[in-house]
């Protein structure tokens, strides 16, 4: 199935125009929904909505649509979930069909009637929704998905256009309740960011390139191609991972020179807890990098002031841990290998 088959049923199905305000029966949703779980059964569709992310949103915010679908406004997005992201509870007036793209995530829903009545969430169930499970919200609804796993996740949504917050308009306040999903959110503003702040955005924006590696990773030679685009577009983090996925090595190795990046943050080596920690500062801002025992602080000391570095000269480590650590600063972005820089 193509992006242009999917677009074509809502027209089949007779959905209504965006500036009408009714909703489409349930089971032309569900006739959706049965069809955005058939694409997502095979790789055409997959890999040309990804495609069209990649090309029409890289780094946009999260639940940015990539495609519109004309004179009916349905919006096409992806939602990204890093290990342990939570939603939060939020509600949908509209229908919407959503599905697990890649990884995994766990929903917890949230009964409708009894919520608005006592204004503080009240459960109805929790379901865990593996890779090309699709479901579909017809009216009001209360849900907070989660990503419970240690691994990123991606979800794609289509949504009918008028989907917007009602039930605090109806009842007042709803203890528990977030803010309702993006309809189409902006960039946030950059010109008093911190540079901590800045390059933690840029780590983020490079776990997203590295989610969707994850996600064609699986897809096999078809993903070569958008495959080879991550690999242009990343750091040296990212190009990693995009190799490997492309059956090519690309690794550090102890003689490599990593050269320090994220101008204006500090490195600090730190301890918590009986162990070390190398923690990035800006200002008041403050965030843990990496973890280690308390044995190995100077190395982390040794991070923490160098501006260029080897792999093999971190002290007090054997060559395994030296090489670890230096991935784990490559991924962070921190460090990046010297060829690397002009990225
Ligand atoms: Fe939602």
């Amino acid at each position: 199935m193509r992006l242009d088959e999917l677009t074509a049923l809502f027209g089949q199905l007779g959905f209504p125009r965006a500036e009408d305000r009714e909703r489409p029966p349930r089971d032309h949703v569900r006739a959706v929904e049965g069809a955005v779980r058939a694409g997502l059964s095979d790789d055409e569709l997959p890999l040309e909505l990804l495609a069209l992310e990649i090309e029409r949103r890289d780094g946009a915010p999260d639940l940015a649509p990539f495609h519109v679908i004309p004179d009916l406004g349905v919006r096409v997005a992806f939602a990204y979930w890093r290990p342990g992201r939570a939603a939060g509870a939020h509600e949908h007036s509209d229908w919407t069909v959503t599905a697990v793209f890649h990884n995994a995530l766990d929903v917890a829903t949230f009964d409708w009637d009894a919520t608005a009545r006592a204004r503080r969430l009240v459960p109805k169930r929790l379901f865990s929704a593996e890779a090309g499970r699709v479901g579909h919200i017809h009216g009001p609804c209360i849900h907070d998905p989660r990503n419970p796993t240690p691994r990123w996740s991606i979800s794609l949504h289509l949504f009918g256009p008028h989907d917007g917050p009602v039930i605090e308009e109806q009842v007042g306040p709803v203890e528990g309740l977030s803010p309702p999903a993006p309809r189409a959110a902006e960039p946030a503003p950059q010109a008093d960011e911190d540079a901590l702040s800045a390059a933690l955005a840029s780590h983020e924006r490079e776990c997203v390139r590295r989610a969707q590696i994850d996600a064609l990773a699986r897809r096999g030679a078809p993903a070569a191609a958008l495959l080879a685009r991550l690999h242009a577009r990343g750091d040296a983090g990212t190009r990693r991972r995009a190799a490997r996925a492309l059956g090519r090595a690309e690794d550090l190795d102890a003689r490599t020179v990593l050269a320090r990046r994220w101008p204006g943050v500090d490195l600090d080596a730190a301890s918590s807890a009986g162990r070390a920690e190398l923690v990035a500062r800006c200002g008041q801002r403050a965030q843990p990098l990496l973890r280690v025992e308390a044995w190995a602080a100077p190395a982390l000391r040794a991070l923490a002031s160098a501006v260029e570095l080897r792999p093999r000269d971190i002290p007090g480590l054997a060559e395994a841990e030296q090489l670890a650590l230096a991935r784990a600063l490559v991924d962070w972005g921190t460090f990046q290998p010297l060829e690397a820089q002009e990225n």
